[in-house]
């Protein structure tokens, strides 16, 4: 990798997971009654065919990790399981009265904060109260992220029971300076005893996350982190860019300061190392950030072109309509996104006036629904298409000049109807979808909203 690329290219950027992205909602024109009929038109065109996705946010974690861009609230009272619960379950409940129709549950995935806070008989408590109310779709995968340290064999069985098959555990780095810098004190036997657990309970797919450009790592950190995830040979890994977003999450990232990160030329080895070494393990590379191993549905969906990206990240199937619940939780109609508000009493207060708790979101437009499905593409499989009938560039000049610009990097081949990514530029593959960011480009952000590329 090219130095002189990588200063070039390593700019702030989305990592998109939405688009427009969350910044650039239109949140004036949005309304409630906007996102309601939204998912309504959605769920009657796709519920039947694919079902919808559930994401539930589980927001509370025991301990604060320094490094933590998520949505969490740090508490040891469990006491806050039951009202929290029983929130999820009205949210649900209200969403059902406006859907009027027995949903197929395609997808489930409870995240965090950290989903394993719960005991295993809320959780159960918590998916059985969506499941008797409603339908299971064909070959329905339900997920959940589990805290190393806190996943017990109790948690992994009850969810198991309810019909989990994947789980992702939180690694980021073995190395103890890494750990204590980032406030997260876990040993290898941890990962591996919680690993273990949930192959014996059955558990088909386990997933670790890992991280690169932390605080104090260097490129043996993360030669000794994948030497011990080859250990545990998990079916799939996230290795993700450490994105400091430090404006947003105030004082919880301030536990180590800038000058602790490694150099933008460091982190882009210890990602070209990783990824190196990860082959070597048997690891293929689905889009970015995220690896599996041959045999797991990840990576059968990429090779039959099936891969899809939303607010989760990569998944095996696309459904069109997402429905998250929780705070903070964002749901997803295609034509619209919305998102939940993210303080736990003023959600508790709206779904006690019986009303869907989101504060925000966007309707799509014409053209908005045409780039997000190239990036998406772009995402997703590396390239995409448009009829040649219609020149997509002569409505969009700003898009091909810096496409060409691209092209004479040698990052993508431009051809009449199509952009491919070559291998050089697939570490820069949101570079390539910020070319197509029409609203990005109309309107630079006037703050760093978000974090490098690179
Ligand atoms: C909600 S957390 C995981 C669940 C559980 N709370 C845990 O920590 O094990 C999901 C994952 O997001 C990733 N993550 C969180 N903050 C991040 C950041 N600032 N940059 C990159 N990845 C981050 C971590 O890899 C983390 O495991
Ligand atoms: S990394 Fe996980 S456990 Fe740590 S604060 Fe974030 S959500 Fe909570």
């Amino acid at each position: 990798m090219h130095n002189s690329l990588v200063n070039k290219y390593n700019i702030a950027g989305p990592r998109y997971t939405s688009y427009p992205t969350v910044p650039y909602w239109d949140d004036a024109s949005f309304s409630l009654e906007a996102w309601k009929s939204s998912l309504k038109k959605s769920f009657d065109e796709s519920n039947s065919k694919e079902g919808i996705s559930l994401y539930i946010h589980l927001p509370f974690c025991e301990s604060l990790c320094t490094f933590c861009g998520c949505n969490k609230r740090i508490t040891k009272q469990h006491s806050v399981e039951s009202p929290y619960i029983n929130a999820v379950l009205k949210e649900w409940g209200l969403y059902l009265n406006l859907l009027n129709d027995k949903p197929f549950i395609k997808e489930l995935h409870l995240g965090g904060g950290t989903p394993t806070f719960f005991s295993p008989d809320n959780l159960k408590k918590l998916i059985n109260g969506i499941l008797n109310t409603s339908e299971l779709a064909d070959n329905y995968e339900f997920s959940f992220e589990g805290h190393p340290n806190n996943t017990t064999r109790e948690h992994l069985q009850a969810l198991y029971d309810v019909g989990f098959r994947r789980v992702s555990y939180g690694v980021q780095d073995y190395n103890e300076t890494v750990q204590k810098a980032i406030h997260r004190i876990q040993p290898f036997e941890n990962v591996k005893r919680a690993t273990e657990l949930a192959r014996e309970i059955g558990y088909t797919s386990v997933g670790h996350d890992i991280i690169f450009g932390l605080p104090f790592q260097t490129l043996e950190h993360v030669e000794q982190t994948i030497l011990n995830t080859k250990e545990l040979l998990p079916d799939r890994l996230a290795f993700y860019s450490y994105a400091h977003v430090p404006w947003i999450k105030g004082s919880g990232q301030r536990g180590f300061s800038d000058a602790d990160l490694p150099s933008p030329e460091l982190k882009r080895k210890q990602y070209e190392l990783g990824k190196k070494r990860l082959a070597e393990v048997g690891y293929h590379e689905i889009g970015m950030d995220h690896f599996a191993l041959q045999t797991d549905s990840l990576y059968k969906s990429m090779q039959n072109g099936n891969l899809h990206r939303n607010f989760m990240g990569y998944t095996a199937s696309k459904t069109q309509a997402m429905i998250g619940l929780g705070v903070s939780s964002i749901s997803d109609s295609w034509y619209g996104f919305s998102q939940n508000v993210k303080g736990i009493e003023e959600y508790y207060n709206l779904l006690k006036d019986n009303i869907i708790p989101v504060y925000r979101g966007h309707i799509l437009n014409e053209e908005d629904l045409i780039i997000r499905k190239h990036i998406l593409n772009l995402m997703c499989q590396f390239k995409t298409t448009w009829s040649s009938t219609l020149n997509y560039f002569e409505e969009l000049p700003e898009v091909l000049v810096k496409l060409e610009e691209m092209e004479s990097d040698k990052l993508l081949i431009i051809e009449a109807n199509k952009i491919e990514v070559t291998k050089k530029g697939q570490p820069f593959v949101r570079n390539i979808c910020m070319a197509f960011d029409l609203l990005l480009q109309r309107k630079q952000p006037d703050t760093q909203l978000f974090s490098m590329t690179v």
